[in-house]
């Protein structure tokens, strides 16, 4: 069934005024995930922080379980946090503690900047090796140059679904089938992708999976999420404990929580993540599979757009395209192009070198224009900005 576009900017205040198009960075709450964080905030303000959480028990427990059915898998298999990065950094940081000098990580170049520095820390710490796998000739992680590189020291395969600064979708089930081939653990980084497409672990066959609230899903700003399997928790100990991951049952000894709430701490914003539980209940309600298709439609028609302009490149990689629009306009600053479209209340994005290392050296650019393009925005929105576009590209710095 075809998305309610209107019925969804009716129930975005954001929408009135402002053209937003700066998804992967964060995007507009709708009424019913900011009417909740309001409740809760309200609850805590009446009723006193924890006795406000008593309360709210359910509906914290239903953010989980709206979590799982969006992912597939199990309530006690996610981890809630306050970032993506909280959440990759768990699993990562959980899997490091068992490399040994001479180790390999797998990686994609579109990985994102801060996993890279995780990776280059745990080199630093333990030895281990980085290898960034190539891509193929459409731009997307190449998988049989992944097999290639396999040996029997790879002890962990890490990508980024979607990139922070490409429209590029990595191949995250393909790359999964070969991972559980050869028995190597899966950390997929799905902070771009939750939200604008249907995910699911299962058949992405990964070991971990990290995501946040604020972006596609439409999430308070604040919340994230892990996903680990329950077979590899074993596998992947929490890097940090705390009176919540933990019980310390004898002076001498602790026991670890069962299921993925080990990797938690105590202290949370609940309002949040009352909020993200909702989020993810009306992205469902609309249909992942909807909300990607419109996705995809308008962010094909902005990129026709942009590629009609004289001067502008479109950056967009790989066979299968999402909503994150990249490009620049020849003579022209991002960063002061992106102040003069917020004067004029359309939000945009700006990537620098410093987030995507590779490729921005390989293309010789500093930074690009990023307009994620989400299923509320309009055709009359793109075009509005495509306007803005070429007009800065016919009088350009
Ligand atoms: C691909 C990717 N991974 C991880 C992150 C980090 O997310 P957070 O800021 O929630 O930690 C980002 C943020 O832009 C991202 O684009």
């Amino acid at each position: 069934m075809a998305l309610d576009v209107d019925k969804a900017r009716r129930e975005t205040p954001g929408c009135f005024g402002l053209v937003h198009l700066h998804h992967s960075g964060s995007a507009l709450m709708p009424n019913p995930v900011v009417d909740a964080v309001r409740t809760h905030l309200d609850l805590e303000i009446f009723r006193g922080g924890y006795e406000a959480e008593d309360y709210a028990r359910e509906k914290l427990n239903n953010t989980y379980q709206s979590i799982a059915r969006m992912l597939n898998c199990k309530e006690s298999e996610i981890a809630l946090s306050e970032s993506a990065s909280v959440s990759w950094n768990s699993a990562f940081y959980g899997i490091a503690q068992t490399f040994r000098k001479g180790d390999r990580v797998l990686t994609s170049r579109a990985e994102y900047v801060s996993n890279m520095i995780a990776y280059q820390q745990v080199a630093e710490r333990t030895g281990i090796k980085v290898s960034v796998v190539p891509d193929d000739k459409d731009g997307q992680l190449d998988c049989r140059a992944l097999e290639t590189l396999i040996d029997r020291k790879v002890k962990l395969i890490a990508v980024t679904h979607v990139p922070t600064y490409n429209g590029l979708v990595n191949p995250v089930n393909n790359i999964g089938q070969i991972a559980n081939d050869y028995q190597i653990p899966y950390l997929v980084d799905a902070c771009q992708s939750v939200g604008q497409m249907p995910l699911d672990v299962v058949q992405m066959g990964c070991d971990a999976l990290s995501a946040t609230g604020r972006k596609f899903l439409r999430g308070p700003r604040g919340t994230g999420f892990l996903y680990i399997r329950e077979q590899s928790m074993d596998k992947i100990p929490p890097s940090v404990l705390d009176l919540h991951s933990a019980t310390w049952v004898e002076r001498d000894r602790y026991e670890l929580q069962s299921g993925a709430r080990r990797y938690e701490l105590f202290e949370s914003n609940i309002a949040a993540r009352i909020g993200l539980g909702v989020a993810v209940d009306y992205a469902m309600s609309l249909g992942l599979p909807e909300i990607y298709s419109r996705i995809r439609f308008l962010a094909d028609r902005l990129r026709e757009l942009l590629s009609e302009i004289d001067g502008v490149t479109v950056w967009d990689k790989g066979v299968e395209k999402c909503g994150i629009v990249t490009f620049s306009i020849a003579g022209t600053d991002a960063e002061k192009f992106q102040m003069v479209m917020r004067e004029k209340n359309i939000n945009i994005g700006v990537s620098k070198r410093n987030c995507a290392l590779i490729d921005f050296d390989d293309w010789g650019v500093d930074a690009l224009i990023r307009s994620p393009v989400h299923y509320y925005n309009t055709e009359d929105e793109i075009e509005f900005f495509a306007k803005e576009v070429r007009k800065k590209a016919a009088s350009p710095d």
